[in-house]
């Protein structure tokens, strides 16, 4: 009977933070103000920020009370006991490197295992594995499933990495050129998909058979996990926890920023089996992060990242928060709003290209279309496009990706629904204008990551027209 009643928040709220929603022009003056780069904000002008799911959990009232036990000792803190402990307990991997976040555990790692001119395979590439990767001069190749390109597939596991074309892909530039598999659970860039325990089973031989390191990008690995128990009939009777273990039996190690499923502000780390590869990690660690038993962290950080690897698996929670990002996805897609399907674990993503096909790709349609989200009702998200795809270090040239996403976050703990029923009307609001919305063009343009800091102008839609 139970299971019949409405889905709600398996939790009550002890503290609040106020929000407000400032008026429609000021928001335009906001956003003029920012150089119509949503990064460059002032959160206080934002109303529902839904820019990422990445540090703005709530956390609990066990991690914060963890807190307060923190150890701050400069070498061998107890909290990092209780971490190591949490994450050989969650993940299986009994070596663990602490980092400041998740790109610290990238730069960890790939300063350990990635030499100049080799290759990283991977389904998706996040942003900063990607940076980090060319940052080594080596290369970020994508070999996802072509389902991941068309957002009208709504197979369940578009976040597997194409096995076969990853076979073809060693084969030809030959295995000692590939530094490793990195394959990203659930595949973030790629719509927030899962990947199969089936298909990593097959990068694991793949891995064995060339010999060839296979690590997860294991951030986001417990809503993999239900949505493998969701999706794959297989493991409809087994526990997220078991799903996460079998998971990560398969790989290597995991880099991990704990600030999505650690359910942490703040935090990550490199988890690995081997105790050989862990030495050869550890000076890096040493230089970039910090001490072993702290990378970069208080001791305090330390202990709310263990508390929130064990809740996450929690099955009510996980059924809660991956309801909620379904619901707006249902939401958004019953108003019109042309979407990625399926919904992600962790975001919503609109398909820029469909909602604005008067915009031409080099215009950035998603850029202009999250900026039309915030000027219509406050609601920040983040473009997935060509702006951040950004341009070929080796040729200089505009990466054009092929798909043009909006990314609704949904952060963790945070919104109730009636906060989604706002972002859904928004959009509905904004698809109604569309007619009226054009493209965006740059005025600064980084070198590196260029969308976290760059400035854009708008371009009108009756210039576009012309063009
Ligand atoms: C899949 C993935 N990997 C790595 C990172 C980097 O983590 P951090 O922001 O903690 O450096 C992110 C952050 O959003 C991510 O989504």
């Amino acid at each position: 009977m139970d299971d019949l009643l409405p889905p709600a928040e398996p939790f009550r709220a002890k503290v609040v933070e106020p929000i407000r929603r400032l008026t429609r022009s000021q928001r335009l003056r906001a956003l003029d103000g920012a150089h119509y780069n949503l990064f460059l904000l002032k959160s206080d002008d934002v109303y529902i920020d839904l820019l990422t799911d990445s540090g703005t959990s709530a956390m609990s009232d066990r991690q914060w009370g963890a807190l307060m036990v923190g150890d701050e000792a400069y070498a061998g803190s107890r909290s990092f006991d209780r971490l190591r402990q949490a994450v050989e307990d969650v993940l299986g991997f009994p070596h663990v490197i602490p980092t400041h976040q998740g790109r610290g555990a990238e730069h960890v790692l790939f300063s350990t295992l990635v030499q100049p001119g080799q290759y990283v395979l991977g389904n998706v590439h996040f942003d900063t594995t990607r940076a980090h990767i060319e940052h080594r001069g080596a290369a970020a190749e994508d070999l996802a499933v072509e389902a991941i390109y068309d957002p009208h597939d709504a197979s369940p596991f578009k976040g597997n990495l194409d096995v076969e074309r990853a076979d073809a892909f060693i084969r030809d530039v030959g295995p000692k050129a590939v530094a490793l598999i990195l394959v990203t659970v659930t595949c973030n860039t790629g719509g927030g998909q899962p990947v199969s325990v089936a298909n990593l089973a097959a990068v694991r031989a793949l891995a064995d058979r060339w010999n060839i390191p296979f690590f997860l990008d294991a951030c986001r690995c417990a809503e993999n996990a239900y949505l493998v128990r969701q999706r794959d009939p297989g493991y409809a009777g087994k526990t997220v926890a078991a799903i996460v273990r079998e998971m990560c039996s398969l790989a290597d190690g995991c880099t991990f920023s704990a600030k999505k499923d650690g359910l942490a502000n703040i935090g990550g780390f490199v988890a690995l089996r081997d105790p050989a590869l862990y030495q050869r990690a550890a000076p890096w660690a040493v230089l970039f992060e910090g001490f072993l038993t702290y990378g970069g962290l208080a001791g305090r950080d330390l202990e709310a990242v263990a508390v929130g690897l064990l809740e996450v698996l929690d099955h009510d929670y996980l059924a809660w928060r991956v309801g909620q990002v379904q619901r707006l996805w249902t939401g958004l897609r019953d108003a019109g709003v042309p979407l990625v399907a399926p919904a992600g674990g962790h975001a919503v993503f609109l398909d820029a290209r469909r909602f604005l096909r008067h915009v031409p790709q080099d215009a950035f349609p998603a850029q202009a279309l999250a900026c039309a989200l915030y000027a219509d009702g406050g609601v920040r998200g983040v473009e997935v496009g060509g702006v951040m795809a950004g341009r070929d270090p080796r040729t200089g040239q505009e990466r054009r990706p092929r798909l043009e996403l909006v990314r609704l976050a949904v952060p963790r703990r945070v919104y109730s629904d009636a906060h989604m029923t706002v972002v859904i009307e928004t959009a509905r609001r904004t698809l109604a204008r569309r007619a009226e919305i054009g493209g965006m063009r740059f005025v600064y343009e980084p070198s590196v990551l260029r969308h976290f800091t760059a400035h854009f102008a708008p371009i009108p839609a009756a210039e576009l027209a012309q063009a």
